[in-house]
């Protein structure tokens, strides 16, 4: 007898949907999968005969062929035991019912429990767009995969309760979403907490409202790290698409939090100096998305900029341009979304003090300009702002009076972004930072003391054509801030000093 079911394969982010057939027929007992299945799949054999045995059921005698089709794609992991159960106890006839309109996905236990999978969220997408009206998923990944509205997500924990509502014994109920949660961080963290750094907190405010790149340069101490760390209390809440790309990636990464599947607060990212260009980009012989990736539609932070391997920062460079990183591999080729606000630490030189106003770099030049090259020109070309974060001294530090709390902030770049959203839509991009140079033309649009101004510095300063473009990008953010329509001189007169930095050190 031959039976089908449906279930979904993924690779990378892409998912496709699949068709698991099975026959059984008389002659010599044996079971084959084919159909491209990798060591995971084929090994699938054995959990799902010893699960049909211990749920009570009979392993069909004779020859049993299952193939998953189409047949020209790998596939890979336990992730099919379900629908292969299903399959083989529809074609053996000791299951009856009406699958046509089901999807299945699910690695099974010996005894017949189903167990979590990675990647559900994509999977389901795929299932709800080719029509499956039911699908069945691991009871961990339930709430993940009932984020996709028009399809009942059915979250299964054993094989024995699938059987029991296939057969109408019972009647399960489909999972609810997680409910909407105030994507704004709970954090204990705010901005008010830093004291003085006036140009710094600018700057991350820019960086938050327009979406831009930032390098800070300063000695130990001086609060970068503590800066950094509060970037996400005062960027946009995520929109419901933004949260779902997210979720996706992080859900084929296998990195879900199990209480809150889907993620609703920007991620923000910190990887450890010692990372490899594969962990930062992503790839690898099973391709998984990199830290790049994982920070999409949030922030990636590093500290301590140039002790990364000189490798990894430069597979950072193709993936901060496009906002997508593509890793090829013999079995086909993956795209990871990797939007991000990426922010870089580091001290000017080795001893940390170079630059420092009281206490002497104990340096020799060639070691400042040694660690100040780790960084390469084109990796600093990419990061829009970079700032100078000087030692506070102690007047600021025992200030008692409070700054300005991050919600303040955020209110602000709430505002910009809403102007940014408007301006671009339809365009493909969302903010500033990721103007092309002919939108750029379009809408950086100066005034004549500001364009006079710009000119003026342009050439005074020896800026690079690049420059330029950067400048205009974070001057049209800072008019932003200020709902100015047209770039204004004082515009400019900001986005230059936050650029200034280059000139300083590596000239
Ligand atoms: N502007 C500031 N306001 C309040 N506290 C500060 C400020 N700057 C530094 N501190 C205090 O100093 C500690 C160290 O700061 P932080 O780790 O951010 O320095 P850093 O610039 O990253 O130094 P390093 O270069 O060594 O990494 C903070 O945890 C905080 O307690
Ligand atoms: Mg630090």
């Amino acid at each position: 007898m031959f039976s089908m079911v449906k279930s979904v394969g993924i690779f990378g982010l892409n998912s496709y949907m699949l068709e698991i057939e099975a026959d059984v027929s008389g002659g010599m007992p044996c079971f084959d999968v084919v159909g491209l299945p990798d060591t995971a799949v084929k090994e699938s054999r054995d959990r799902v005969r010893a699960a049909i045995k211990n749920c009570g059921y009979k392993f069909p005698t004779g020859r049993i062929t299952v193939n998953l089709a189409p047949a020209d794609k790998k596939k890979e992991g336990a992730v099919y035991d379900l629908p292969i159960l299903i399959s083989i106890l529809n074609a053996s006839k000791q299951l009856e019912c009406d699958t046509r309109e089901c999807a299945f996905l699910g690695e099974v236990s010996l005894d017949g429990q189903v167990r979590s999978i990675n990647g559900v969220l994509a999977m389901v997408i795929t299932a709800k767009q080719s029509g499956i009206s039911d699908i069945f998923v691991p009871f961990e990944n339930a709430v993940e995969g009932a984020a996709v509205e028009g399809i009942n997500v059915y979250g299964i924990k054993n094989v024995k309760q699938l059987i029991e509502h296939l057969i109408g014994f019972t009647n399960l109920t489909p999972a609810v979403p997680q409910p909407a949660q105030d994507s704004i961080i709970n954090s204990m963290l705010d901005f008010s907490e830093v004291k003085g750094q006036v140009m710094a907190k600018k700057a991350l405010e820019v960086a938050a409202a327009g979406g831009h790149n930032l390098l800070m340069i300063g000695p130990p101490g001086s609060g970068k790290s503590m800066l950094a760390k509060r970037l996400p209390t005062i960027l946009p809440p995520m929109t419901f698409d933004e949260s779902i790309e997210t979720t996706k990636i992080h859900s084929v990464a296998g990195m879900l939090d199990k209480n809150h599947p889907i993620v609703t607060t920007r991620p923000f990212r910190s990887p450890h100096h010692t990372i490899s260009s594969v962990g930062l980009s992503g790839g690898g012989t099973v391709p998984r998305p990199g830290e790049i990736s994982m920070a999409h539609n949030g922030v990636l932070f590093l500290d301590e900029l140039p002790e990364f391997k000189r490798d990894a920062m430069e597979a950072l460079r193709q993936p901060l341009e496009d906002g997508t990183v593509t890793v090829t591999r013999a079995s086909g080729t993956v795209t990871y979304p990797s939007n991000i606000i990426l922010i870089a630490a580091m001290n000017p030189c080795p001893c940390g003090y170079y630059g420092h106003p009281s206490k002497p770099c104990t340096c020799s030049m060639n070691a400042v300009h040694k660690y100040l090259n780790k960084i390469s020109g084109p990796l600093l070309d990419r990061l829009d702002l970079h700032i100078e974060v000087p030692p506070v001294d102690y007047k600021a530090l025992s200030d008692k009076a409070q700054g300005e709390t991050s919600a303040q902030i955020r209110e602000r770049v709430n505002r910009a972004r809403a102007i940014q959203n408007e301006r671009y839509r339809g365009t493909g991009i969302n903010c500033n930072a990721q103007l092309t140079p002919s939108l750029l033309r379009k809408h950086c649009v100066m005034t004549d003391e500001a364009s006079a101004y710009l000119s003026r510095s342009f050439d005074a300063m020896g800026l690079s054509a690049r420059a330029y473009d950067r400048i205009l990008k974070v001057a049209r953010t800072v008019a932003d801030l200020k709902g100015n329509v047209e770039i204004q001189k004082d515009d400019i007169g900001t986005a230059l000093r936050f650029r200034s930095l280059d000139r300083k050190y590596w000239e």
